[in-house]
C-alpha cells in the first residue's frame, strides 16, 4: 500500500474514490461541502433521502456524482457533532476501510484528517488513517487452502490536508505509522499462526530473519545453553514439552555506544495448556495467542528499524511450550531462578511469570536505561480491564508516566494499576523464597509483585496485554497491540535522548 499526501481541493481530485466525512443530521465537513457544491448540490440531495445512518462509520456509495472527475464518493457518517471524539474518528475510519475493500477502487483519497479533534494534532490524526487502512486491509489467511474471497485491489491512499506546511507534517506522520503498520502485521501474522506451526524453533527462526532483513544482530541460545546460564524457572516450564526451548535476543544497536540501552522482555509461550494444572477445554485454543508478547517484541524492533531510530534497544524472548507430561513439572516442585532465588511453583498454569523471571535477569547484563516485559500474564487482567486497555505496572513512575502517554500517542493505551508492598505479602511460601501464585484476590498484580522481584537493578515496567492482544469470537485474531504504544516510547526516548 502506498500512502501520500494532497494539499488540493477535493472536488478537483481524479481518484477511484472521494471519501468525505457527515456528521449526524447531515451537516457536511469542509471538503464534503466543497464536493458537495462543485456537484450542483448532489451530496446534500442524497443525504435528503435518509440513506447514511447516523452512527460513526456507517457509510453510503455514490456513483457518477456529476461534475465530479472522482469514480465513487464513500460518504462516511462521523455520529454526532458534539460528540465527535477519538472514538468515532477511529470507527468512521474503519467503517470506510470496510466500505472501500468491497468497492474496485484502486486509489482513494481521506478527506477527514482535517476535522477538529480536541487533544490530537494532524499527526495523530493521519497515524490513525494508516493505522486504520492497514487493519481492515488484514487477512490471514496462508493456512487456507485457497485464499477467502476477492482481494481488495486498492492500493493507494491520499490524505488531504490544507496546504504544505500541513503536508510535511502528514508526510513524516505517514513514515512513523507506516513502519507502526509493518510491525502490527508481523505481530499479527505470528499470533495467528497455530502452535503446531509457530514453535519456539520457528520464532527464533524469524528472529533471525528479521536481524537479516532490519540489519540487527541475533543470537538464539539452545537448552544447554540455558542451563549453563541456569535459568532453572525457564528450564522448569520447558521440561513438560517435547519442543525444545530457545532464548532469543535481538540487539539493535543504533544509537551511541555510551547510551545504556532499553530492553523489551516478550513472552513466547507458543502454547499454553496449563500443563499439569490444566486449563479447561473451552477456547483452549487462542492460547496459542499466549506469545503476542513475544510477537509484540518481534514486531517493535520491525517497526523502529523502519524507522531507523537512532538508539540502542534489545529484545529478549524466553520461549517454549507449557504442555502437561510425564517429564512435566509439578504443583508443589521447586526450582532455583537465574537470580539464586527459589520458587515453589503451586500451579504450573502461572508459567509465563516463571519463563520471564529469569529473562529479567539476564538483561540486568545490558545495564539498562530501562525494561519493559510485555506478556499476556493473567486471565484477571482480562476482568479488570476488559478488551480495551492494556494493565501497566512499574517500580518506576516517571517510567510509567512515559508508557502511559506513548499509549494515548499510538492510541494504544494503558492503565497504571498499583504494586504497593501490602500486594506482596500474598507471595509467601513455607518451603521456598516464595510460590508463583498468590490468592485468587488481584492477581494481576500478585503476578506483578512476583516478577517486580526479579527487576530490582533497574528502572522496569510491565505491560499485561491478556485482554488486548487478541480478539475472540467472529473477528478473532491477533491485534498487533501494544506495537504501536511501544515504538512511540522508544521514539520519544530517541528524540530526547
Ligand atoms: N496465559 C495465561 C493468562 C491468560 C488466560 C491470558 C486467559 C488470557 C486469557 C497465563 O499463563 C495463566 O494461565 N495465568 C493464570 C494464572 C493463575 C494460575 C494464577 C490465570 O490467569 O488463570
Ligand atoms: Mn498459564
Ligand atoms: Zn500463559
Amino acid at each position: 500500500m502506498e500512502f501520500s499526501t494532497k494539499a488540493a481541493s477535493p472536488e478537483k481530485q481524479r481518484t477511484g474514490c472521494l471519501v468525505l466525512g457527515v456528521f449526524e443530521g447531515g451537516k457536511l465537513t469542509d471538503a464534503a461541502r466543497a464536493v458537495d457544491a462543485a456537484s450542483g448540490g448532489h451530496i446534500a440531495r442524497v443525504l435528503d433521502h435518509g440513506d447514511l445512518e447516523g452512527r460513526a462509520g456507517a457509510t453510503l456509495l455514490l456513483h457518477a456524482v456529476p461534475k465530479l472527475a472522482a469514480e465513487r464518493v464513500l460518504l462516511v457518517s462521523l455520529g454526532k457533532d458534539k460528540d465527535f471524539q477519538e472514538a468515532p474518528y477511529r470507527g468512521a475510519l474503519a467503517g470506510a476501510v470496510k466500505a472501500l475493500r468491497a468497492t474496485g477502487a484502486k486509489d482513494a483519497l481521506f478527506c477527514l484528517a482535517d476535522l477538529p479533534l480536541k487533544r490530537h494534532d494532524l499527526a495523530w490524526k493521519v497515524e490513525q488513517v494508516v493505522l486504520a487502512v492497514a487493519d481492515g486491509l488484514y487477512r490471514f489467511d496462508r493456512m487456507k487452502s485457497k485464499s477467502s474471497g476477492r482481494r481488495s485491489p486498492l492500493a493507494s491512499v491520499t490524505i488531504q490536508v490544507a496546504d504544505r506546511k500541513q503536508a510535511n507534517e502528514a508526510d513524516a506522520a505517514i513514515r512513523r505509522a507506516t513502519a507502526i503498520a509493518e510491525g502490527m502485521t508481523l505481530a499479527k501474522d505470528l499470533g495467528n499462526l497455530p502452535g503446531n506451526v509457530c514453535t519456539p524453533t520457528f520464532l527464533a527462526d524469524q528472529a533471525e530473519a528479521l536481524g537479516k532483513e532490519c540489519g540487527f544482530k541475533v543470537q538464539v541460545l539452545d537448552r544447554k545453553q540455558i542451563e549453563k546460564l541456569g535459568m532453572g524457572a525457564f528450564l522448569a516450564v520447558a521440561q513438560g514439552s517435547r519442543e525444545p526451548p530457545r532464548f532469543i535476543v535481538m540487539e539493535r544497536m543504533a544509537g551511541r555506544k555510551s547510551e545504556r540501552p532499553i530492553a523489551l522482555v516478550g513472552k513466547g509461550i507458543t502454547f499454553d495448556t496449563g500443563g499439569i494444572s490444566i486449563k479447561p477445554a473451552a477456547e483452549m485454543d487462542e492460547m496459542k495467542f499466549d506469545m503476542c508478547g513475544a510477537a509484540s517484541v518481534f514486531g517493535t524492533m520491525k517497526a523502529i528499524s523502519r524507522m531507523d531510530l537512532a538508539s540502542n534497544v534489545v529484545g529478549v524472548v524466553p520461549t517454549t511450550e507449557n504442555m502437561p507430561g510425564g517429564n512435566a513439572i509439578k504443583p508443589g516442585d521447586i526450582v532455583k531462578t537465574m537470580s539464586g532465588q527459589t520458587v515453589e511453583i503451586l500451579n504450573t498454569d502461572a508459567e509465563g511469570r516463571l519463563i520471564l523471571c529469569d529473562a529479567l535477569t539476564y538483561v540486568e547484563k545490558y545495564k539498562p536505561a530501562a525494561v519493559v516485559d510485555i506478556a499476556t500474564l493473567t486471565g484477571a487482567m482480562v476482568i479488570a480491564l476488559g478488551h480495551v486497555a492494556t494493565g501497566l505496572f512499574a517500580n518506576n513512575d516517571g517510567l510509567a508516566r512515559e508508557l502511559v502517554q506513548a499509549g494515548e500517542t499510538g492510541w494504544d493505551r494503558a492503565w497504571h494499576l498499583p504494586m504497593w508492598d501490602d500486594y506482596q505479602e500474598q507471595l509467601k511460601s513455607n518451603f521456598a523464597d516464595f510460590p508463583n501464585i498468590g490468592s485468587r484476590a488481584g492477581g494481576s498484580i500478585t503476578a506483578a509483585c512476583f516478577l517486580s522481584r526479579f527487576t530490582k537493578a533497574y528502572a522496569w515496567a510491565h505491560l499485561d496485554i491478556a485482554g488486548t492482544a487478541w480478539k475472540s469470537g467472529a473477528e478473532k485474531g491477533a491485534t498487533g497491540r501494544p506495537v504501536p504504544l511501544l515504538a512511540h516510547f522508544l521514539a520519544r526516548r530517541a528524540a530526547t535522548a
